[in-house]
């Protein structure tokens, strides 16, 4: 009997990276998986990749109504939902002094990265709990354990931000039936780490430079001297979602390589 057989799992940001990674591997292990991603085509691709019962979706997981009409289209193509993974998220450029981030920026990361777990949290919680079953899993970061090592401030606020809702939500949905967890990773190979290198580099000589130093600090500090994979990352996802983390509740679970110990 695989883990997830007879679930409904819902990944945001699944056309890409760790949600990707995650949609593949919770699918692999019997659930029928919703690919919700701003990106539509590549979430409908992804979910013809998977097949069966996966579909995708679009949404923009920052804005509230559009949160609300997605689950409620998955709930009718899918079922009642037992999984969800808030994955999707944006970076900021590191490096970038306060006085230069603007409104938009600040806003931005807050409402992708915080607002949106919390509108999902929000459509699919109480229904869970009716059903006492569920589970949540955040990917929040490294950057909302301490800092963001190579991001900016806005993320390290809003990866911070998604740690308290993590906590507050497991305190009120545990005796639900329902547990709230958190995984921080550290650096992974995807696009967005990709892009965040060219981002640092835009900023400027001075910016990009101290970037890479920091760069090199971190990699000396790696007890694994690698980043990690996408699938590292979904691996620690699948279990905090899974009966096998039945008691595990509240936790921001590191998934970083020993880069940051606590
Ligand atoms: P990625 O850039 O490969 O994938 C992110 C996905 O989220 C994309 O498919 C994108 O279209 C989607 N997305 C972005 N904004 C959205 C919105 N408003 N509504 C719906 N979908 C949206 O990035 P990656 O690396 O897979 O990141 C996934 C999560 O992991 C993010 O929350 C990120 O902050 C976190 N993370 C990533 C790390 C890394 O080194 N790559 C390290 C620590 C945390």
């Amino acid at each position: 009997m695989a883990r997830f057989d007879g679930r409904v799992a819902l990944v945001t940001g699944a056309a890409s990276g760790i949600g990707a990674a995650t949609a593949r591997r919770l699918a692999r292990e019997g659930a029928r998986v919703a690919l919700v991603d701003l990106d539509r085509d590549a979430a409908l691709r992804i979910a013809q990749e998977i097949g069966g019962a996966a579909r995708g979706f679009a949404c923009d997981v920052a804005s509230s109504g559009a949160v609300a009409d997605v689950v409620r289209a998955v709930e009718a193509a899918l079922g009642a939902v037992d999984v969800l993974a808030n994955v999707a998220g944006v970076g900021d450029p590191g490096g970038m002094p306060i006085e230069r981030i603007d409104d938009a920026l600040w806003e931005r990361v807050l409402a992708v990265n915080l607002a949106g777990p919390f509108f999902f949290c929000r459509a699919l919680l109480p229904g869970m709990a009716e059903r006492r079953r569920g589970a949540v899993v955040n990917v929040s970061s490294l950057a909302g354990r301490t800092k963001s090592a190579l991001g900016g401030l806005a993320y390290t606020a809003s990866k911070s931000g998604l740690l308290g809702l993590t906590r507050h939500l497991a305190f009120d949905f545990g005796p639900k039936g329902v547990r709230v967890n958190a995984i921080c990773p550290g650096a992974v190979d995807t696009p967005m780490i990709r892009g965040a290198a060219k981002a640092g580099a835009a900023q400027g000589e001075a910016i990009a430079a101290q970037r890479a130093k920091h760069s090199a600090a971190l990699q000396a500090l790696m007890p694994i001297p690698r980043i990690s994979t996408p699938d590292e990352q979904a691996a620690a996802i699948a279990f905090l979602a899974s009966d096998d983390a039945s008691y595990v509740n509240g936790v921001a679970l590191d998934v970083n390589g020993g880069l940051f110990m606590a």
